[in-house]
């Protein structure tokens, strides 16, 4: 038992059918019917693995998209094809969640078989915009179709979904309620690296926030400010120009406009606030990038030209993250600096990856575009962790005890007759 949820190692799962709740959500290139990146399937396979070989009937269950973000919906056909190559051995698929012929597989397993069940999102109970209309609470969730169905074939719930334990939906938080219930290897790494992380961080500790996602920014710079676990805040992207604006400096019309027009005004009275009562803490640019006709140009602030569309931090300033970036004990980053996929605007991005490289510091990425720019400077294997969530690590960091934690530690004390 970790933080009070059961780790597999309290089960013997030989001959048992055990049923795992993976994220293997994956970008999808819908014309070629494959997946264009693999990093979360491969993140699971240690959990998947270790079940199979120790003679588990293997059911896994996982969505694909979402009928919010339609363009990656899709069917979890693919992910079998790489599951079985990256573990060597067949994943069987079935294009059913939880009717008649998904029962049917399900009971005919044999122990170390592996089966891989459709988008548990085909599934309208799944879906997030289900969650979010009806909000069903976990001991309503265990009453869905997907849990009645499926439950009673099992014998252990076992859960490696980190990246969706923000999600509060039957797959992630239904099966808890009534077996008894686990969380799988990368859970548990994701999970208490960031818990202890987060309780008592080297110091100093510095978070490096950026990109566009404001909501998301502002949310975890408040929390991680509030609770004193950050000793500074470097800043960049949409998320600097706004706490910018706040200041009062003048970040340009064009700008300006950009921050408006995208209905982000509100969060410039959000940032003055912040700002004033931790102006310590928080580091902003002292000087912008912008293009003209392709070409990259940097202003100070205080001069930023009228029409200018800020897109990335200046030299100074990535010269002075970097110091920052190497002097700390511990260092946490979301989004990039500006738009580090061209070329013109990809200095300030490179110089924080580049000092990520060479730190001593604990580093902590996390966040899709964060992932992404890892892999482009090369930085993976110099990266102390990288979370597999987004969504699910912003929540963590909030603070608040995530969906599938609770229903978790619900599961910790139930055990099947
Ligand atoms: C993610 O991609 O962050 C997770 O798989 C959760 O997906 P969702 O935001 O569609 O629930």
């Amino acid at each position: 038992m970790r933080f009070g949820i059961r780790t597999i190692d309290e089960f013997d799962v030989k001959d048992k059918i055990v049923l795992c709740r993976v994220d293997i959500n994956q970008p999808v290139d819908r014309e070629k019917g494959t997946l264009k990146s693999t990093a979360r399937i491969e993140a699971c396979v240690p959990t998947i693995k270790e079940l199979s070989e120790k003679g588990a009937k293997l059911v896994l269950m996982a969505h694909q998209g979402s009928d919010i973000e339609y363009k990656n919906f899709y069917t979890t056909e693919p992910h079998s094809k790489v599951l079985s190559q990256l573990l060597g051995k067949e994943v069987q698929f079935i294009p059913d969640v939880c009717g008649p012929a998904a029962i049917e597989k399900i009971q005919s397993l044999n122990a170390g078989e592996i089966l891989l069940l459709d988008n548990v999102r085909f599934v309208s109970e799944e879906q997030t915009l289900f969650e979010q209309k009806l909000c069903l609470s976990h001991e309503e969730q265990a009453q869905t179709l997907l849990v009645r169905r499926l439950a009673p074939l099992a014998d252990l719930y076992v859960c490696d979904a980190f990246a969706a334990s923000h999600r509060d939906q039957p797959s992630l938080c239904g099966f808890e309620q009534v077996l008894p219930s686990a969380m799988g290897r990368l859970f548990e790494k994701e999970y208490c690296v960031l818990s202890e992380l987060m309780e008592a961080p080297e110091r100093p500790c510095t978070f490096v926030l950026g990109g566009a996602k404001i909501a998301d920014a502002f949310l975890m710079m408040e929390t991680v400010l509030n609770a004193s676990v950050a000793d500074h805040i470097l800043t960049g992207g949409l998320v600097a120009n706004i706490l910018l604006a706040a200041k009062g400096e003048d970040i340009g019309k064009g700008s300006m406009d950009f921050i408006l027009k995208s209905n982000y005004g509100e969060y410039i009275d959000k940032a003055k606030v912040i700002y004033e009562k931790y102006q310590d803490k928080i580091v902003l640019p002292t000087d912008l990038a912008y293009t003209e006709d392709g070409v990259r140009k940097e202003a100070k602030i205080g001069s930023i030209p009228e029409q200018a569309g800020l897109t990335d931090i200046g030299a100074d300033t990535s010269a002075a993250y970097q110091k920052y970036i190497r002097e700390s004990k511990t260092v946490f980053v979301n989004g990039p600096m500006g738009i580090f996929e061209e070329e013109a605007t990809e200095y300030g991005t490179k110089a924080v990856w580049e000092a990520l490289g060479d730190t001593e510091a604990y580093t902590v990425i996390g966040g899709g575009d964060s992932i992404t720019a890892t892999t482009k400077y090369d930085k993976t294997a110099a990266i102390s962790y990288i979370c597999t969530g987004g969504g699910a690590l912003i929540r963590f960091l909030t603070g608040e005890e995530l969906p599938v934690v609770k229903a978790l530690r619900h599961g910790a004390g139930i055990t099947k007759e």
